[in-house]
């Protein structure tokens, strides 16, 4: 007996061993929480040549370095993330950022019309390290451990599942990487309403952020709907068709939805007018403030991909102006919550400090929403209308008077924080 167990002894050992080289290898653990995670490889970007060109594309263009990683959730979704390397950075050890796209849209959003206008780029210049981000299901993130797209289950998810899997997977990547214990979060529209989503569900990530600064943070609706019905309806009618066929994906981005809309947009199109009507109609006029020559770029770039599931709950939490779990309807809210409501997230619980924009002229997020929004949070530091007063949702990714009105402020937000700790 005594040579099996010892060899018992010895075997356990070699397992021990190989264990702790996988996790070496393949993943990280955060010492303080005691989770591991994953490592995964970067794959390839998807291709939008000749319509769109990829964030990397678009990076590298304007004459920065771009790295391409990937961070893995503890539910098995693999998520792209962007970092942009400034080749004059004066700082080796600038601290790091992360930028949130909104719904629909994917990172490249943010880099529509180049280095002295965007915000990733601006913030590149004053030595942030700066990391760009796409949630789960759009084109930069349809990857999984096990599931692939074609999976029903694989589109189970949304914004429920970007505040509490996808941040907090690439809040931890990018500490990992930095070795920096905290981090700046830039939110914008549901980026931003995801955060607090995951500071109220995981309050302990709020210990990883230096600041917050959102910009137009969707949370609550707006309390006046100004988008026009036929456009909500619209937007209804294509949630049942797509129930209806059993389609779960929604909006993704392909190259004949992109040519489409490149012909409709083109500025020589006699469609021009009318879909740049239509733009101002679902966004709120402001036509000084969108660049008729980019407007090609910034429709195709629209509709990057996302899940049914998370269209239904954006327009659910629209309409009801509650800042609450998906809404399955009474009798299966009684099953999946034991309440006949859906539960409402605690926003007492993001302690994080907060600098909020909002614009006077956005039909999706209006002064009542943040009005609401900063009486809850404990620690809003600012609040601040972007001056200009027709400016609208849409505005604070394309505006071209961006800079000026606003991504210097949110740049020397960043600053004064980071400084002031
Ligand atoms: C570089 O960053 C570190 C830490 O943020 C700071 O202490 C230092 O003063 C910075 N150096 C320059 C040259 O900006
Ligand atoms: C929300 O969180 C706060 C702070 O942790 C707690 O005191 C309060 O009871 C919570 N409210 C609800 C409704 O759970």
């Amino acid at each position: 007996m005594e040579w099996q167990s010892q060899l018992i002894i010895v075997l356990k050992f070699l397992v021990v061993c190989l264990f702790v080289r996988h996790v070496g290898a393949k993943g990280f653990k955060n010492p303080e929480t005691g989770t591991v995670w994953k490592i995964v490889k970067s794959t390839p970007e998807p291709n939008f040549e000749p319509y769109l060109l990829s964030t990397s594309q678009l990076i590298r263009e304007e004459g920065f370095f771009v790295e391409e990683h990937a961070a893995q959730t503890e539910d098995g979704y693999i998520l792209g993330l962007h970092r942009i390397v400034n080749p004059a950075a004066k700082n080796s050890s600038s601290p790091p950022v992360l930028i949130m796209h909104g719904f629909l849209i994917a990172s490249d959003n943010w880099l529509i019309q180049g280095r002295d206008h965007d915000l990733p780029y601006l913030m590149a210049d004053a030595d942030f390290d700066v990391w760009l981000g796409d949630f789960r299901g759009n084109c930069y993130s349809r990857r999984h451990e096990t599931l692939s797209p074609n999976d029903d289950l694989f589109w189970d998810f949304g914004p429920h599942e970007w505040g509490y899997y996808d941040l907090p997977a690439m809040i931890e990547y990018i500490r990992h990487e930095t070795k920096k214990q905290q981090i700046t979060y830039v939110g914008y529209s549901i980026g931003g309403g995801a955060f607090y989503l995951m500071c109220s569900t995981r309050p302990y990530y709020n210990n990883y952020i230096t600041s917050a600064i959102m910009l137009a943070p969707f949370v609550y609706g707006p309390r006046e709907k100004k988008i026009r019905n036929n456009l909500l309806n619209f937007a209804k009618h294509a949630i049942r068709g797509h129930k209806q066929h059993e389609r779960f994906e929604v909006f993704k981005r392909t190259p004949i939805h992109l040519k489409a809309v490149q012909r409709l947009t083109r500025i020589d199109a006699p469609s021009f007018k009318i879909m740049f009507l239509l733009f101002m109609d679902f966004f709120g006029d402001d036509i000084d403030q969108l660049d008729m020559l980019k407007f090609k770029q910034i429709a195709s770039a629209f509709g990057a991909g996302t899940s049914l599931k998370a269209m239904e709950h954006m327009v659910q939490l629209y309409e009801s102006r509650e800042f609450r779990k998906f809404d399955f309807g009474r009798t299966r809210n009684k099953k999946y919550y034991g309440t006949i409501e859906p539960p409402q997230y605690n926003l007492t619980k993001v302690t994080v400090p907060s600098c909020i924009y909002y614009g006077a002229n956005d039909y999706f997020v209006d002064f009542e929403s943040i009005e609401r929004l900063s009486k809850i949070l404990p620690n809003v530091v600012k609040k601040k209308m972007v001056p200009h007063k027709k400016f609208n949702h849409l505005d604070f990714l394309v505006a071209t008077d961006a800079k000026a009105l606003l991504y210097d402020d949110v740049i020397s937000d960043a600053f004064r924080i980071i400084n002031s700790e």
